[in-house]
């Protein structure tokens, strides 16, 4: 069915120039971009964001990371965009990410305290409701 999620181009992607290569597979596989926006992000924005990882060891350095210089955000619609984007992503971990996907195309592993994998795509249709409701509030 067609639906939408919302798709961050990392501190890591955005400084490494990886924003045009990002957006340009999300293209390639047919996807329509309905909102984009580069910026510094708060930490409250990132504490709503990453609600279910606080308390976690990494969730500080994940906010510094996050907060470290712009994103780029954006919400992507398409058919089966929620599970398609993930798959276009790989896995979480660079490291074991498969060839063709972005973090196993261009992910690096930088043995920090925090996976700096590049992209992040909403995990389920009521995680991209609720993320991109935070994102874009105008939509
Ligand atoms: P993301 O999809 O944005 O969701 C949570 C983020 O936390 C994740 O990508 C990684 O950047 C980071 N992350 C998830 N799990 C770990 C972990 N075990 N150790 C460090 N960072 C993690």
């Amino acid at each position: 069915s067609l639906e939408r999620t919302l798709v961050i181009v990392k501190p890591d992607g955005v400084a490494r120039r990886l924003t045009g290569e990002v957006l340009r597979r999300v293209e390639a596989k047919g996807y329509t971009i309905v909102a984009l926006e580069q910026r510094t992000v708060s930490r409250e924005l990132l504490t709503e964001h990453y609600a279910e990882h606080q308390g976690k060891p990494f969730f500080e350095p994940l906010l510094e990371f996050m907060t470290s210089g712009p994103v780029v955000a954006a919400v992507v619609e398409g058919h089966g965009v929620i599970e398609g984007f993930r798959s276009l992503a790989g896995a979480t971990n660079p490291t074991s990410a498969a060839p063709g996907t972005i973090r196993g195309d261009l992910g690096r592993e930088w043995g920090t305290t925090v996976v700096q994998n590049l992209v992040h795509g909403s995990d389920s249709p009521e995680s991209a409701a609720r993320e991109i409701g935070l994102w874009f509030p105008i939509l």
